[in-house]
């Protein structure tokens, strides 16, 4: 019997809808090839669930988030000039932040491919990110610390945000590190500020006693702030990198920068049963309903579904080398078109139609 899959589509707002597209077209080509099905249910979360239920993450999506075997998710967030509206004010918060809650999503990967094809885009010298393809995984604890710790105002002069960590999160978010560095290229670099703050002792304090069952991964604890220098001197020096919350939202805008653009990063986020799915960018409205997004992040992250929730490798792996075929033979959106010869600039749809030919 055909194995099937249910998944919540929730594109959200901006270019979300647009690149959840190009990742249906690539994942129904899957589905074919490679034999399984996928079943879509379609759901409103963002300001796009604001407009018609007056709420960032409604009910109906709470219930079809929770019943579905994975999310695949767009982006939420509106313009930075409307922040304020009722539609916008903290949606990212009620939205993004809610459903990680709700799921309990507390292990987040988000690897930065670099493509030598594309170094061109990327920020530091040549002599730095060298002339070759590789990865840098992020792997952030998503469920505690100064994000979901106490936030009080008690006065318009006085502010307060605390931050909360559990052994057994961090030891979940450690095994998990290890066990992938150790499937890697044996390397794990553990971010903290331990000579400062209390949740980073026992960060550094479980990733060392976890460190004893992995005698092959070098391991190492590095400061937050030593961490920023190195990752731009020379991040070649990294490979699997595990951060609290915060330091993992930091850390992981700055390896974004490393592929030239955001629009090459997917992301996964596992939580108890359900897993979601979602490209690192935001929902760029400035460029949203134009056709001219980047599907490539929303795309890496469909295949991480499958990798990850579906343990459809084979498919995954296809969906991959697709995306190394078409930037090989020159498909450009343009974020990453630099207009040398042999560069087509394509627009966010041709760039979903060229990936799906070129998968099997
Ligand atoms: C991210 C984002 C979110 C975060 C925001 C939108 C709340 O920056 O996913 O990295 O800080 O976690
Ligand atoms: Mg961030």
């Amino acid at each position: 019997m055909t194995k099937t899959y249910k998944i919540a589509l929730l594109p959200g707002d901006g270019i979300g809808e647009e690149v959840c597209e190009q990742a249906v077209k690539v994942l129904n080509k899957c589905e074919k090839l490679f034999g399984f099905s996928l079943q879509f249910t379609h759901g409103l979360i963002g300001g796009a669930a604001w407009s018609k239920h007056k709420n960032h993450f409604p009910k109906e999506t709470q219930d079809l988030a929770k019943n579905s075997d994975a999310i695949l998710f767009g982006s939420v967030g509106g313009p930075v000039e409307a922040q304020f509206e009722q539609q916008w004010n903290n949606c990212e918060k009620n939205s993004i932040l809610a459903i990680r809650k709700f799921l309990n999503l507390s292990i987040n990967l988000r690897p930065a491919p670099i493509f030598s094809q594309l170094t061109d885009f990327c920020p530091l010298k040549k002599e730095i990110i060298g002339n070759e393809d590789f990865e840098i995984l992020v792997i952030r604890e998503l469920s505690q610390g100064i994000y979901f710790g106490e936030h009080s105002r008690p006065s318009p002069n006085e502010a307060t945000d605390t931050s909360q960590y559990d052994r057994k999160t961090i030891k979940k978010v450690a095994q998990f590190a290890f066990k992938t560095a150790q499937s890697r290229n044996k390397k794990l670099s553990s971010v903290d500020k331990a000579n400062v703050l209390e949740t980073s002792r026992l960060w550094r304090e479980v990733f060392e006693e976890e460190a004893k069952n992995y005698p092959k991964v070098n391991f190492e604890s590095i400061y937050i702030d030593n961490m920023v220098t190195q990752l731009v001197k020379n991040p070649k020096q990294f490979d699997v990198i595990a951060c609290p919350n915060l330091f993992g939202d930091i850390i992981s805008d700055l390896t974004s920068v490393l592929p030239g653009s955001l629009g090459m990063l997917g992301s996964a986020s596992f939580g108890d049963s359900v897993h979601l799915y979602e490209p690192s960018g935001g929902s760029a409205p400035d460029i949203a309903g134009k056709d001219i997004a980047n599907p490539i992040a929303q795309i890496l992250s469909a295949s991480m579904m499958l990798r990850f929730s579906f343990k459809e490798h084979s498919a995954a792996d296809a969906i991959d080398q697709a995306i190394r075929n078409v930037i090989k033979i020159g498909y450009r959106t343009g974020d990453i078109f630099s207009g040398k010869a042999g560069e087509q600039k394509v627009s966010c749809s041709e760039m979903g139609d060229v990936i799906t030919e070129n998968i099997g």
